[in-house]
């Protein structure tokens, strides 16, 4: 399908999602079933600017990934110019302007989320980014900061823009997470006033979820963040059910979760394989597989048990002890 320039597998994407959708996550994802765009989580254009090294990690073998999405968060037009040019050797498919950051940190640097607050900055650097990027440009926004933006100046902004598409979570800055203020209605009046293709994203935990948004708000593509963590094959499960009606339940036990893992370790070290690392293979290794092995334990019976006993270990060598006895039921005798 066309994305914007983009020829894209599907409509589905994967949400950037700091310290989370790194590059053996996203690889882990997509070797389950095809995603039509992975993103790098947001990259600050100061960083890029001034630590080269901070990000060649970040970026490393993006060019594996493809089609896949660099994010650039910041306030300043000219930062995001310099950081472009920074960005010129790498084989990404597409910029995206990150305009719906909800962390204090962002909005106290009036960036992230606060350009959907001030559309003057905003139209500044959807201006310069698009001028000045060689590849497709998109945007990531929410649906206003403490109010619902001016959708009529917003769209203006975005029709007069060439931007690719944009990707809309459907709550407002100010909202950050809370389950309750989750507002289709909005996200379809945007939808209504863009001419470009539209993203929607926002709570999609089930193939029902991806079904109802999609009709509902009539968007082009849907964007999965959060229920990817514990259930990697939810891309699949939303495009059988899109395509072909079939729902299938998601049944987490032990034996998946062991089976994910191993998938999982198998991909990191394939990475570590060909990347200069920060820390030692095994520090790696740990960090990635301890988040991943304690996001697998959800909807597992004795899910807390396992969690807390997971969240505490400091070393590889603890976690594999601790899976060990999860995957051989001591755990839970003891
Ligand atoms: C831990 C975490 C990190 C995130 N990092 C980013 C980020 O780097 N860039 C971004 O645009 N959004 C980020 N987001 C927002 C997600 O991309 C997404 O818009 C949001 O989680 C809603 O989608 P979901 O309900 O499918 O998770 C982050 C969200 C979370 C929970």
């Amino acid at each position: 399908m066309k994305l914007g320039t983009l020829n894209l597998s599907n409509n589905l994407l994967l949400a950037p999602l700091l310290n989370i959708t790194t590059a053996p996550y996203r690889r882990f994802c997509r070797s389950f079933q095809n995603i039509g765009l992975v993103y790098v989580p947001m990259i600050y254009t100061q960083r890029v600017i001034k630590d080269q090294r901070k990000i060649e990690y970040d970026l490393a073998l993006v060019e594996k990934e493809k089609p896949i999405s660099i994010q650039l968060i910041g306030n300043e037009p000219e930062a995001f110019k310099s950081a472009l040019d920074h960005l010129e050797s790498y084989k990404h498919d597409i910029i995206n302007i990150n305009a719906g950051c909800a962390s204090l940190r962002s909005l106290r640097a009036k960036q992230g989320g606060y350009l959907i607050k001030d559309l003057e900055l905003l139209q500044k650097i959807i201006d310069s980014v698009t001028k000045y990027s060689s590849r497709p440009v998109s945007l990531k926004t929410r649906l206003g900061y403490a109010n619902i933006v001016n959708i009529s100046k917003f769209s203006s902004i975005i029709n007069n823009s060439n931007l690719d598409f944009i990707t809309v979570h459907a709550r407002k800055v100010k909202d950050r997470f809370d389950q309750k203020t989750l507002d289709l209605e909005t996200l379809k009046k945007i939808k209504e006033s863009v001419k470009i293709p539209v993203v929607g994203n926002g709570d999609i935990n089930s193939p029902i979820d991806a079904k109802n948004l999609i009709d509902y708000a009539k968007v082009d593509a849907i964007m999965i963040g959060r229920a990817s963590m514990g259930n990697p094959q939810i891309f699949s499960q939303i495009e059988d059910y899109l395509s072909k009606g079939i729902l299938k339940p998601q049944i987490n036990d032990i034996l998946l979760m062991k089976k994910y893992l191993k998938i999982f370790e198998k991909i990191i070290n394939d990475f570590v394989r060909d990347v200069t690392l920060k820390s030692s293979i095994d520090d790696y290794k740990f960090k990635e597989l301890k988040r991943n092995s304690i996001w697998q334990t959800k909807y597992l019976p004795n899910s807390t048990i396992y969690r807390t006993k997971l969240s505490k270990t400091k070393s590889l060598q603890e976690l594999r002890t601790i899976l060990n006895q999860i995957f051989s039921g001591d755990l839970i005798k003891n």
